[in-house]
């Protein structure tokens, strides 16, 4: 029986000897390794400072904390996310607005935030997902970007980049484009710690904001205390912070996996390729919608769309691949539609319409470096047949 899981870790660098040398070194959390992977991370975006954290999650909530969100705030969010963008809003008290986002991409487009500025004029943050791995249109060759019109109007930006490294906007990397940008490391990501996320910024004010609240709100790294050759006991706490850090042993994990994250997203944009040239020809399908080099990519995540055409619906279709061993998964249930968001905004439907047209008929497929060509062929079949259009 065929056996193609949704998703796959590839953990086949250095990642054991790095994890060895911790385990060897006698400290097990924040220290050197962590360092390392910071610094190492943030030349690879060319970003002036990079944080550690575990999680992207906490990397979003110590965004918003330290651009100063509080109660009363109000953050613009798409509606097509995972929670953790919304929630990191509702932890400080403040409010999210919800977006719809375009259909194809699940981006917001300049269009959308336009209207949404001029709907909720004092709206302090923006936080652009970059669906999938493709980034969000912060810069625009012909015209202004999602950065222009938030500088325009006083938006700070916290780009939820959970699916998007490495990816580029109009060449420059994400992750060295907006106020702040948020990474994930989560264990189906496109490189990971098991848990873990990394904070990138140019602001120096926000990298030192993040860097005390990522650990109790002490104003000195942890590490330096237990570390150092002359440790010293002494500290002190200027806020009330959070236990946000990242420990060694995931940040050699993570040193391992960016060595190779280069190779990992070719990987994965072979199997984008293979997956557009293969479902170009069904009726029933609408492809995700690629305004951005192939190269500039991450491809976290393939989507398709089952449109008004097809003869099955989602669920139908998850279940027939399951049935042929192919695991899929859903991106997303958008947020308005949870009872959460739902019932304290009175959120509809109706005004979510591009949303609710992705929803109904998306399915992720498989996408990740050791899928082969053979697998790929084998689930473009079990596609085409499901379809009725062998
Ligand atoms: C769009 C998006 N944002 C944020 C997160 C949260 O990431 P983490 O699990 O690292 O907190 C995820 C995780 O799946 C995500 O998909």
């Amino acid at each position: 029986m065929v056996k193609i899981p949704f998703c796959k870790v590839a953990c086949d660098g250095n990642e054991l000897e790095y994890v060895r040398e911790v385990l060897d070194s006698g400290w097990l959390t924040t220290a050197g390794k962590t360092h390392t992977f910071e610094e190492r991370f943030r030349e690879c975006v060319g970003a002036r400072f990079a944080c550690a954290v575990n999680s992207c999650t906490a990397g979003l909530h110590l965004a918003l904390e330290a651009l100063g969100v509080g109660h009363g705030s109000k953050v613009l969010v798409p509606t097509m996310t995972f929670t953790a963008t919304a929630e990191v809003v509702r932890y400080l008290g403040a409010d999210p607005i919800f977006l719809d986002v375009e259909y194809g991409s699940s981006l917001i487009t300049p269009e959308i935030l336009t209207g949404a500025i001029r709907k909720y004029p004092g709206a302090k943050v923006f936080i652009p997902v970059h669906f999938g791995g493709q980034a969000a249109p912060l810069l625009n060759e012909n015209g202004r970007g999602l950065l222009d019109l938030c500088r325009e109007s006083s938006i700070d930006v916290v780009e939820d980049a959970a699916h998007a490294f490495p990816a580029k906007c109009l060449g420059r990397m994400v992750g060295s484009l907006g106020n702040v940008t948020c990474f994930s490391f989560y264990a189906n990501k496109t490189i990971t710690t098991a848990e873990g996320g990394m904070v990138t910024t140019n602001d120096p004010a926000i990298a030192k904001r993040v860097k005390v609240m990522r650990l109790h709100g002490i104003d000195r790294d942890v590490w330096n205390r237990f570390t150092a050759d002359k440790p010293s006991w002494e500290y002190d706490v200027v806020a009330p912070g959070f236990k946000y850090n990242m420990p060694d042993l995931a940040a050699a994990i993570g040193l391992a996996q960016l060595e190779r994250a280069d190779h990992f997203r070719k990987e994965r944009e072979r199997c984008a390729r293979f997956y557009l040239e293969r479902l170009a020809g069904i009726d029933a399908i609408d492809l995700p919608h690629v305004c951005c080099n192939m190269e500039d990519h991450a491809w976290h995540l393939f989507v398709i769309i089952l449109n008004e055409r097809s003869p099955v619906s989602r669920n139908q279709l998850i279940k027939i691949m399951a049935e042929r061993g192919i695991g899929t998964s859903v991106h997303y249930k958008p947020l308005h539609r949870m009872t959460y968001y739902r019932e304290r905004y009175n959120l509809r439907p109706e005004n979510f319409p591009n949303a609710e047209r992705i929803w109904k008929g998306c399915v992720s497929l498989p996408i990740y470096p050791s899928l082969s060509d053979d697998e790929l062929d084998y689930i473009c079949n079990v596609i085409w047949k499901a379809l009725g259009e062998e």
